[in-house]
Formats: C-alpha cells, sequence, structure tokens
C-alpha cells in the first residue's frame, strides 16, 4: 500500500501500549447459548476487537461454566455422565461463538485440572490468611433421592398468601421472599418427598474481613456509578459470611481433606477465568504470575449481567483479596435483553437461541443493532425485531455500503481499479478525521450507541457528497472521467473511515470490506491516512437487507424448537446411547395402553392430544405424531406407554407420560403396538 504524501492530517495518537485480559461470563454447560448472552458476548467482543484495533494487548479469556447441581440433574435426566454432557455442550457453544464472529483467545471449561490446582492454591491461601471459618447448619434433605435439596428444588405453599407450588425462596404471586423452612408443605421437586431438616458442616468464606479492602477498591473506579452505590448500600449491613460448601452427590470440585464436601460452583466459576488465561498464556508464552501479581501493571475487565454483580464485585475481589492476587480492574455491568418489548417468552417464539439466529438471519446485523442500542449502564435492551430490520437496512445497506457500491464501479471503468492520487475535498475528510479520537472515546467508555450515532452522521455527509456531486451524470459528459475518479475516491476513503471504526462491530462484513479495497482494516488508526494511488478490488455487495421472511422464521423456528423440545420421542437417546444397569432400565414402568381418543390440538404442529387407557385409569399424553397419523386412525390401537414418567406441563396441558415410537432419519414416527391379545395395562419389559 502506497500513501500520498501530499496529504498529512495530523491527530495525536495515544501510544502506550496497554496489555489487557478481557473476559465475559461464563455461560452454564447445561443449556444453549440464546440471544440474551449474545447481548452480552458481542458487546464484550466489539470492546476486546476495539482495543486490538487500537495496537493494545488484549487476551479474551473464556470457557464453560461446568459444576453444579443443575448440570449433574440435567445430565442424569439424560442418561448421560456430567462430563460427557459439558463436552458436548462446550462443541456446541463454541459452534455458536465462532459463528457469530466472536474472538475469544480460548474457550476452556471450570472442569479442568488447570482450574483445580488454581482453585486449591486460592483456598489454602484463604484458609492461611483466616478467612475461612466452619459451621454446622441444618438444610432440607430429600430422604429418597439422599440429598441436600437447593432452594430451587424445593417447592410448596406460600407462606405469605398461601399460593401453592413456589419456589423455596420467593413467591411469584405476592412477591414475598422467605426461607425454604417457612415453606408450607415443603416438597423436594425431584422426587416428590417431604424434605427432612438434616444437619452438615460447612465452610464460610467471612466477608467482613475484606470491608474496608472492598471499599476502597468499589472506589477505585473500577465500577459503575449505578454499581458501586448498589455496594455502598450493602456496606450499609454486616456483610453475612458465603457459604462455599455442597454436600455429595455433587458434581464439581472435591474440597481437600473434607470427605463429601465440594466446592459451591460459583467459588470455581470465576476462578476459571485465571484457569483459561492461564492456558493461554503457557500456549503463548506469557507471564501468567507477572498478570497476577497485586501491583500488576496489566489490566483486567469482566464483562457480566447486572444479576451476578454480588459474586463479581464482592466475593470475587474478596477471594483475590484472599489469596494475594490483583483484583478486577474493571467490572463492566449489562441490563437485560427482552425481544418485541417484553422477556424473552418460549410461547410467543422470542426465546431465540443463537444457532436459530445463525440459520437465518446474518450475525453482523445482530452485532450492529446491539451496538447502536448499548451504552455504559444497566438499562434493559429491546430487540424489537420491526426496528431491527428498519434500523439495519437503513445503516448498512442504506448508507453504509451503498457508498461502496455507487463508487466502486467508476474507480474500475475509468481508473482501471486504482484510486486518484489526491482526495477533492481533503476538508471534508478531514472533518472525519477530527471525528476519530472521539468516536475512539465512545468506545473505550463502551458507549457504543454514540459511536454509531456519530459514524452514521458522518455516513449521512458521504452521502450527501455523493449525491451532490452526481458521478453517474458526469460519467456520461466527455472529459470528465478525472473528476468522476476523484469523487469516487473520495467515496472510497469515507467509506474505508467507516468500515475500520465499524470493524470491531460487523467483523465478517469488515473483512470482505477488506478484501474489496485490497487493505487490511483492523488498525483503528490506519484512517489518518487517506487511502491514494492504490488499486482495489471488483465490488462484491458486502451485506444484504435482511426481509420480514427473515425474521419471522426466526420466531416460527424459535417456537418449533420449543414444540419439538416437548415432544416425547425415543429419538434422543438411540444415537451413542451410554450403557445402563438393568437397575436403571427397571425404573422405567412400561405398560400397554388403548389409545381411547386422539385429537389435532390448536396452535400445535407437531403434536396430537392422546387420551390412553391403561386398564383401569386414564392418561392423557401429548404425542409428537401429528401430520403422520390421522388421529381417527390411532382410536383403538393398543401402544406402549412410559407411565411413570412425571408429569410435565407443556402449553398446550399437562403430558401424563410418552408413548413409545421409532422413527426413521426424517423424524417419520412408527408407533410401537403389542401383538394382538395384549390388555391395557399390562406390564411391558
Ligand atoms: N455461569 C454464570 C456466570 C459465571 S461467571 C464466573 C451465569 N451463567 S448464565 O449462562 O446464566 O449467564 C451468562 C451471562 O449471560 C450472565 O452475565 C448473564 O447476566 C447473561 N445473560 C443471561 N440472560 C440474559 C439476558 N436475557 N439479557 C442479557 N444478559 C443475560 O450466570
Ligand atoms: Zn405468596
Amino acid at each position: 500500500m502506497r500513501h500520498h504524501q501530499s496529504n498529512h492530517f495530523p491527530l495525536t495518537i495515544m501510544t502506550a501500549k496497554r496489555r489487557i485480559l478481557v473476559t465475559a461470563a461464563l455461560p452454564y454447560a447445561n443449556g444453549s447459548i440464546h440471544l440474551g448472552h449474545m447481548l452480552e458476548y458481542i458487546q464484550t467482543d466489539i470492546w476486546a476487537r476495539f482495543q486490538r484495533a487500537r495496537g493494545h494487548e488484549v487476551w479474551f479469556a473464556w470457557a464453560d461454566d461446568a459444576h453444579g447441581t443443575p448440570i449433574m440433574l440435567h445430565a442424569e435426566k439424560h442418561g448421560m455422565s456430567p462430563e460427557a454432557l459439558i463436552e458436548q455442550m462446550n462443541a456446541e457453544h463454541q459452534r455458536d461463538f465462532d459463528d457469530f464472529g466472536l474472538s475469544h483467545d480460548h474457550f476452556s471449561s471450570t472442569h479442568t485440572e488447570t482450574n483445580r490446582a488454581l482453585v486449591e492454591r486460592i483456598w489454602s491461601r484463604l484458609k492461611d490468611s483466616g478467612a475461612v471459618s466452619t459451621r454446622t447448619i441444618e438444610q432440607f434433605f430429600d430422604p429418597e433421592r439422599k440429598m441436600f435439596l437447593p432452594d430451587r428444588f424445593i417447592r410448596g405453599h406460600c407462606p405469605r398468601c398461601g399460593a401453592e407450588d413456589q419456589h423455596g425462596d420467593s413467591c411469584e404471586v405476592c412477591g414475598a421472599t422467605y426461607d425454604p423452612t417457612e415453606l408450607v408443605e415443603p416438597r423436594s421437586a425431584l422426587s416428590g418427598a417431604t424434605p427432612v431438616m438434616k444437619k452438615t458442616e460447612h465452610y464460610f468464606i467471612t466477608l467482613e474481613r475484606f470491608r474496608d479492602s472492598l471499599k476502597s477498591w468499589v472506589r477505585s473506579g473500577a465500577l459503575q456509578d449505578e454499581v458501586a452505590n448498589k455496594l455502598e448500600e450493602w456496606f450499609g449491613e454486616r456483610l453475612r459470611d458465603w457459604d462455599v460448601t455442597r454436600d455429595e452427590p455433587y458434581f464439581g470440585f472435591a474440597i481437600p481433606d473434607a470427605p463429601g464436601k465440594y466446592f459451591y460452583v460459583w467459588l470455581d466459576a470465576p476462578v476459571g477465568y485465571l484457569a483459561s488465561f492461564k492456558e493461554i498464556c503457557k500456549r503463548e508464552g506469557l507471564d501468567f504470575e507477572e498478570w497476577l501479581k497485586p501491583d500488576s501493571p496489566t489490566e483486567m475487565h469482566h464483562f457480566i449481567g447486572k444479576d451476578i454483580i454480588y459474586f463479581h464485585c464482592l466475593f470475587w475481589p474478596a477471594m483475590l483479596e484472599g489469596a494475594r492476587l490483583r483484583r478486577p480492574t474493571a467490572v463492566h455491568a449489562h441490563g437485560f435483553l427482552t425481544v418485541n418489548g417484553a422477556k424473552m417468552s418460549k410461547s410467543r417464539g422470542t426465546f431465540i437461541k443463537a444457532r436459530t439466529w445463525l440459520d437465518h438471519v446474518h450475525p453482523d446485523t445482530l452485532r450492529y443493532y446491539f451496538a447502536a442500542k448499548l451504552g455504559s449502564g444497566l438499562a434493559d435492551i429491546d430487540l424489537n425485531l420491526d426496528d431491527f430490520r428498519a434500523r439495519v437496512n437503513a445503516d448498512l445497506v442504506g448508507k453504509l455500503v451503498n457508498i461502496a457500491s455507487r463508487s466502486a464501479g467508476f474507480i474500475h471503468k475509468f481508473g482501471q481499479g486504482r484510486l486518484a492520487a489526491e482526495l477533492p475535498d481533503p476538508a471534508l475528510y478531514q472533518r472525519f478525521v477530527d471525528a476519530h479520537e472521539s468516536i475512539a472515546a465512545e468506545f473505550e467508555q463502551r458507549n457504543y450507541h454514540q459511536a454509531i450515532r456519530r459514524i452514521m452522521a458522518l455516513a449521512d455527509e458521504a452521502n450527501r457528497y455523493i449525491d451532490e456531486h452526481k458521478p453517474w451524470v458526469l460519467a456520461k459528459e466527455e472529459g470528465r472521467e478525472a473528476e468522476v475518479l476523484a469523487i469516487c475516491t473520495q467515496g472510497i476513503n469515507m467509506f474505508r473511515a467507516m468500515m475500520t471504526w465499524l470493524a470491531p462491530v460487523i467483523p465478517q462484513t469488515a473483512s470482505a470490506a477488506g478484501e474489496f479495497l485490497n487493505t487490511s482494516l483492523d488498525d483503528f488508526d490506519s484512517i489518518t491516512q487517506p487511502l491514494l494511488d492504490h488499486d482495489i478490488e471488483r465490488f462484491k455487495p458486502l451485506l444484504k437487507r435482511v426481509e420480514p421472511e427473515q425474521t419471522e422464521r426466526v420466531i416460527e423456528a424459535s417456537r418449533e424448537s420449543l414444540e419439538q423440545q416437548d415432544t416425547a420421542t425415543v429419538k434422543e437417546e438411540s444415537e451413542d446411547s451410554p450403557t445402563i444397569e438393568f437397575g436403571d432400565f427397571a425404573k422405567v414402568d412400561l405398560q400397554v395402553a388403548r389409545i381411547v381418543t386422539a385429537e389435532h390440538i390448536e396452535g400445535a404442529d407437531k403434536l396430537l392430544r392422546l387420551t390412553l387407557d391403561l386398564g383401569g385409569s386414564t392418561r392423557q399424553v401429548m404425542a409428537g405424531i401429528r401430520g403422520h397419523y390421522e388421529p381417527s386412525e390411532l382410536e383403538g390401537r393398543l401402544t406402549v406407554v412410559v407411565a411413570n414418567l412425571a408429569p410435565r406441563k407443556m402449553r398446550f396441558g399437562v403430558s401424563e407420560g410418552m408413548v413409545l415410537a421409532a422413527s426413521d432419519a426424517d423424524g417419520r414416527p412408527f408407533l410401537l403396538s403389542p401383538d394382538s391379545g395384549a390388555q391395557p395395562g399390562m406390564k411391558v419389559s
């Protein structure tokens, strides 16, 4: 690339190279990634990419959060080991993240030996410093499952308003919060058994010991004002000791020298940030200890959602302090994503998985839309799908890409693809250069919406310039080729500046634009020198308009993926099933059933509602076989049902079992039937 010397655009650029560790909250390994997660991960990725583009050393260390009771139970439910489950989810998460263009340097897991070693090191230092105490507590215990029950696995009547079937810690009807022991008629959500109180010895971290250092950290500028105020509120009271113990059975790290005790998932999860980074250090030859020492000149930034502030702003810095390690430079919290103005909802089809989005809409468009709405505060962000299309089509396609597509053809027609040697309107370009540091400052402060606003205002100027100079009119006149070339060179340079600024936001589009411009767009500050006397490639469409059908399909598919989950088939387990003991099989109560009635369910494309006669009792079962069977041909038929499946509340009612069907590769079901002569209610084994 050659720069023309006569144009010089003065600008001071901060040159001190920062060394920055960036993290995003570690997603739980028992579920798919959805757009709520993506809000955070896109916010983090834009910041990391921006810092790299400014020439800083950036490491984006990341992982899955693999431990805890829900993951253990989820694995059990699917007949898998937790290790197999977290491995499968890790691969799925990584595919989603790669396809969304996230630029993490490593994606690890909290269930690694690296993390275990770090957890044990931090734990022993905490103990040595006297910050750990033990105490015997009493907790609800499920006598059938033989395990202590986390609050969310206890249900009962609300002690305040009497509402039935409420969670162990709060009532959805009257909003009361309480201790699980206050629930009326408590039951285990796992077995239905009445839990009993049982004593157990737990380890606690004494947060009060860290009060002063936490307070000074809170005032160090590490936190947003809203977050710092929240903490000041918490400091108003004695900080409660933090219970970091869970009893077996648990999927996590065993506490050394404490048989049957495990570290609570929230103790090892943030350590996972460091463990992932340690693996990067090993790979890249970096000095991990240098980054970790209390007075390290390096930076550590955590991006998190507002729901996990307590963990990151109290527990985590206290742990680091107690272990004599550096504290975070900053914790950046964001608000929650709503879709079409409401909480994401499965039945409305707005609980959108990352993969569903990727199947139908370009990831850069979502990245752009989130950036256009994200500020540095904790406000919730709404993804309104109509507004999304309008915004993306107007800004990215209508304003940005349009400048390039209007200019490129003439560069090839009149300049054999070579840009002119001078800008015809250097003052206009200077306005772009003048905006550069403000735009950078907005990205730095996570005011992405302000950065986008400034860039789009310049896009308007660029389009106005092209409109006024009408190269397509001049092109038809004799002898004005040089003028057209100059105008379009100006256009291409304004496009290049904007694409460079937007590269952290829309990386895939920027990379295609870089190929078109025959130059890399990953140096944020390169725009101070215009691109002149330089060959470009032929223009190819960089981004298409988003059509209403695309977002409709996202909603449709999100509804369908819910139905598929509800649809009970044996298909899921048919491939690569792990072996089970006979005892596991014997737990399944299989019985012959007669289908008494079969009917369509309004609004469910895949489900039929079956009434089954089990020889004395009747059941209602939702079966995912609609479209393959006429209801009338099923009535009277015998089949096999799983009779002791816990009832499942579905969108269309409760399903009290599951009928067995084989299915082919296209998902066509073949209902199983016993030989004639079998009677409803017969046991199958
Ligand atoms: N595993 C913990 C984090 C451990 S970090 C050491 C966790 N996992 S999570 O999967 O529930 O959430 C991961 C991140 O996604 C959190 O920061 C959370 O706030 C964020 N979000 C989850 N749902 C969200 C929305 N609907 N909107 C925005 N962010 C959301 O918490
Ligand atoms: Zn209540």
